[in-house]
């Protein structure tokens, strides 16, 4: 598989599990707490590498004990951890509430991850062999910016959700909203196909030459503004889906860098996302592209036999 760099986060995820969240002033008891790696770029690249692609991540992280666990725990799913940079601020942290439902809360302290040098991403963007640039929004505008340089195709993971500057939409090979981010960015509503037609020729007259709209349990839509597909995501029982967004990201990624067919890398992206919503955590959720391949394979028995 070809390679791919993967610019961003990365976090250690305090969990919680709480039977509902609380409201404001509210003390409420939790039944578990238990410590993931996590951060979006860390997220993204190992659920890549997951998939077979030699990935790199270039990401800031502290000279601290969490930055000695998230390299361990990176390099255990098969990440190049030779562009990470170790900075004398504290590692990246955010604490995550989970209920009973398996949907999160999550608030972040960027730690090491706001400083992360655009200097140093330019130069590592400029030399880097691989074609497919992956960077998401917890990192500052300014690293975004450094991603693009010309011959190379940046996938942009808006998420958390901020606005985007036209300048930067313009130079985007592929962006890939969740529904809120869709929303932010576009005023338009995932809901419906119009809204998700309507949304993606805003996006795409911004300058933004693919748009893919994740869609949770409900799958994904694709268009170049000339073709569009709306692929379904096999049914799963939800336990945890912090880090789904980020297995499909990662697991598509690897697949566009590999120049799968669009149709291909979605399929496998939306079994990747749902298969890691079945077990707790982000990263610790996701899985390999053996067991992701297994999953489609059983998703398509059961249509067969829901046809005959
Ligand atoms: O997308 C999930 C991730 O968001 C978590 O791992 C957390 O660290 C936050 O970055």
């Amino acid at each position: 598989m070809n390679p791919l760099l993967v610019v961003g986060s990365a976090n250690v995820d305090y969990v919680l599990r709480v039977p509902r969240f609380p409201a404001p002033g509210e003390t409420l008891a939790a039944s578990s707490l238990r410590t993931f790696p996590g951060g979006k770029g860390a997220n993204q690249a190992a659920a890549a590498a997951l998939a077979g692609a030699p990935t790199t991540l270039c990401a800031a992280i502290g000279q601290d004990a969490s930055g000695e666990f998230l390299m361990t725990q990176l390099s255990a799913r098969g990440v190049d951890l030779s562009l990470l940079t170790r900075v004398p601020t504290e590692t990246g942290t955010a604490v995550i509430y989970v209920d009973d439902t398996g949907e999160n809360q999550i608030v972040i302290a960027a730690g090491a991850n706001g400083v992360l040098d655009p200097a140093f991403v330019r130069e590592t963007v400029a030399e880097s062999h691989a074609d497919f640039i992956l960077v998401q929004l917890e990192v500052s505008q300014v690293v975004v910016r450094s991603c693009l340089l010309d011959g190379k195709k940046v996938i942009l993971n808006p998420a958390p959700f901020r606005p985007i500057p036209g300048e930067i939409l313009s130079q985007l090979f592929l962006i890939t909203p969740n529904e809120t981010e869709f929303a932010g960015l576009t005023g338009s509503d995932a809901s419906s196909i119009q809204g998700l037609r309507q949304g993606a020729g805003f996006l795409r007259e911004k300058g933004v030459n693919q748009v893919i709209v994740t869609l949770g349990a409900r799958g994904c839509f694709w268009t170049d503004g000339v073709n569009e597909l709306l692929v379904e995501a096999p049914q799963v029982q939800p336990v945890d889906t912090t880090g789904a967004g980020d297995a499909f990201n990662g697991a598509l990624a690897a697949e566009l860098a590999s120049e799968k067919a669009i149709e291909e890398a979605l399929r496998f992206a939306v079994a990747a996302a749902s298969l890691s919503a079945t077990q707790p955590g982000a990263m610790a959720s996701f899985r390999s592209r053996e067991e992701v391949e297994n999953l489609m394979r059983s998703a398509l028995n059961s249509s067969d036999q829901a046809l005959r």
